[in-house]
């Protein structure tokens, strides 16, 4: 049976003590996961140490947020992939929606940060959607093919390399507006076929992302394109986490 995977996007929310006060009552609660179920934690970048040490497992991992591709230098404000690495992250949130429209991030930089991750064995999550305005001009499929090849043309990753992509349609992220579960998958299948013919040796898993909740969560988990959820909002509040959590729990068990 394949992996479902709750990615948790802890943003901004949370500060050092509630991170951590998070993510032990979430590694409380891991300890009956069926194995293929896979929580991954992307706390701030200052509570990600202590996490990492504790939240470790066969099915429990921590990732950042967003990095930097230089491994080392004069490059003030930024945290290198090579030193999230050192501290144990094995996942790279790339290209996220926040990054790309409050902090300017381009496909270019998607790119880069793309191969900085790879080539050090970090798995990149890369995060592609489109705007309100695009989805009423019907651009929404070519948005997200722009974006996917920018991240993929060309590049050449080893046999069975993993790489996770995150539909996030940018106009559901955190307005309590999620994008119907069929047209997630929809979205999800061209994803699939986009990168597949990119990148045929990646074990690609893909995720949707944009105001999910416990009580929507089920819906995504049944089409075959769909491998998990990037959860946001919901993800940083020990009670809706742990639903979220729960209700996986019962459609991993069910199949
Ligand atoms: P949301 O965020 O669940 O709060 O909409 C999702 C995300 O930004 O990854």
């Amino acid at each position: 049976m394949k992996k479902i995977n709750i990615f948790a996007n802890w943003k901004m929310y949370l500060d050092y003590d509630e991170s951590n006060i998070l993510a032990n009552a979430l590694l409380e609660k891991a300890k009956d996961l069926p194995e293929n179920i896979q929580i991954t934690l992307f706390p701030s970048a200052l509570a990600l140490y202590p996490i990492v040490q504790t939240f470790s497992g066969d099915n429990l991992a921590v990732g950042a947020q967003n990095a930097y591709w230089i491994e080392k230098g004069g490059y003030t404000g930024e945290i290198s992939m090579q030193m999230y690495k050192d501290a144990g992250c094995k996942f790279i949130l790339i290209g996220h929606s926040e990054r790309r429209h409050i902090f300017n991030e381009t496909n270019h930089e998607v790119r880069q940060k793309i191969e900085a991750a790879l080539s050090l064995g970090l798995t990149p999550v890369i995060c592609v959607g489109e705007t309100q305005e695009e989805r009423k001009s019907n651009k929404t499929e070519e948005v997200v093919e722009v974006q996917l090849r920018a991240a993929f043309d060309g590049l050449t990753v080893a046999e069975g390399t993993e790489i996770f992509v995150a539909y996030e349609p940018v106009w559901a992220i955190g307005t309590g507006e999620a994008c119907a579960a069929g047209e997630a998958e929809r979205m999800h299948a061209i994803i699939d076929r986009i990168v597949k013919a990119l990148i045929p040796n990646a074990k690609l898993s893909i995720l949707y992302g944009g105001s999910v909740r416990a009580d929507i969560v089920a819906d995504y988990l049944v089409g075959p394109a769909t491998d998990g959820v990037l959860v946001g909002n919901a993800s940083a509040k020990l009670e809706s986490i742990s639903d979220i959590i729960d209700r996986v729990i019962a459609v991993a068990t069910a199949k």
